[in-house]
């Protein structure tokens, strides 16, 4: 099945080889996630997955200025008790599809990321950001509480110290920061930052897709388990890795001194 089916006005789904570059493309309003762009992103996600062409994903913002700087305000500025909620777990659905998503997904997060904007590059599996960026949650300045996972994501990436500071204070932070906190793996000028990226979801697209499938599971659903059960999980996996003709491959072309032919349809 092919991801690109579904005609989308806010979000752009691009191909470079075996890459899928998702662009969020509301640059008039610095890519702000209104309802059609979550619903958009979501049904992109949806397509990815079923999609065996895809190895991995780059989730960018269109525009020099923002990756996306935030849940849409002027959506937020209208809700209501129930409709807030509701809004949240739609959120918090997209950012869970992402995290969950069977191929690696990196963020290139190339100006500001605030609010909504930073929990969709948390859910991602790497970020990088140019050297512009500006991170953070800045809800609370608002009147409100992060709603896309931030309160969950962020203290589990950086540590709880740091992330309450970031989300009590509300000032983003510098792309500096960023990489010394942990937030971010890697920090590029701007020009170069996508071309960065690509280059490292290549390399993991040049290794075992159900491998990387595998591993990825086994991190975040190793994330909500104890350290037995977790290591149980990693010993099941392993077991099913070990049945595929995808390992049977990458142990032969090593043997072989090949490199391996990965099964890809
Ligand atoms: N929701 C809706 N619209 C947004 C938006 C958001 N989160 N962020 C930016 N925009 C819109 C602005 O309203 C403006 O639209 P307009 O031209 O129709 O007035 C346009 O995007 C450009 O933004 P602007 O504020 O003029 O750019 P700037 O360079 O002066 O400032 C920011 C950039 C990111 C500092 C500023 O836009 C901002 O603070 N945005 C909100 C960030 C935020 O609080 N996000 C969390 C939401 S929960």
């Amino acid at each position: 099945m092919s991801a690109d089916s579904q005609p989308m006005e806010n979000v752009t789904l691009e191909r470079d080889g075996h890459l899928a570059i998702v662009t969020v493309n509301r640059p008039s309003k610095l890519n702000a996630l209104d309802d059609q762009t979550i619903a958009e992103l979501d049904c992109t996600f949806a397509g990815i997955e079923q999609d065996d062409a895809i190895g991995a994903v780059i989730v960018t913002g269109a525009g020099e200025k923002a990756f996306v700087a935030g849940a849409d305000i002027s959506v937020l500025a209208k809700q209501g008790v129930l409709d807030g909620k509701q809004n949240a777990l739609r959120g918090q659905a997209l950012t869970s599809r992402i995290e969950n998503c069977g191929k690696p997904v990196l963020a290139a997060v190339n100006g500001f990321a605030l609010g909504g904007g930073l929990e969709l590059a948390l859910a991602c599996d790497v970020r990088f950001c140019s050297s512009n960026a500006k991170l953070g949650l800045p809800e609370v300045s608002l009147g409100i509480i992060p709603g896309y996972g931030g309160t969950q994501r962020l203290p589990r990436l950086v540590g709880s110290g740091v992330a309450l500071q970031m989300i009590l204070q509300g000032d983003p932070v510098d792309a500096g920061e960023a990489l010394r906190i942990g937030l971010v793996n890697a920090v590029y000028e701007p020009a170069e930052l996508l071309q960065k990226t690509k280059d490292v979801a290549n390399r993991m697209v040049s290794r075992g897709p159900q491998a990387l499938a595998l591993a990825k599971q086994a991190v975040r659903r190793g994330a909500h388990l104890s350290m037995r059960d977790g290591l149980q999980l990693e010993a099941d996996l392993f077991g099913i890795i070990s049945s595929t003709d995808e390992m049977k491959e990458g142990m032969a072309a090593f043997l072989e001194k090949r490199k391996p032919s990965w099964l890809r349809k």
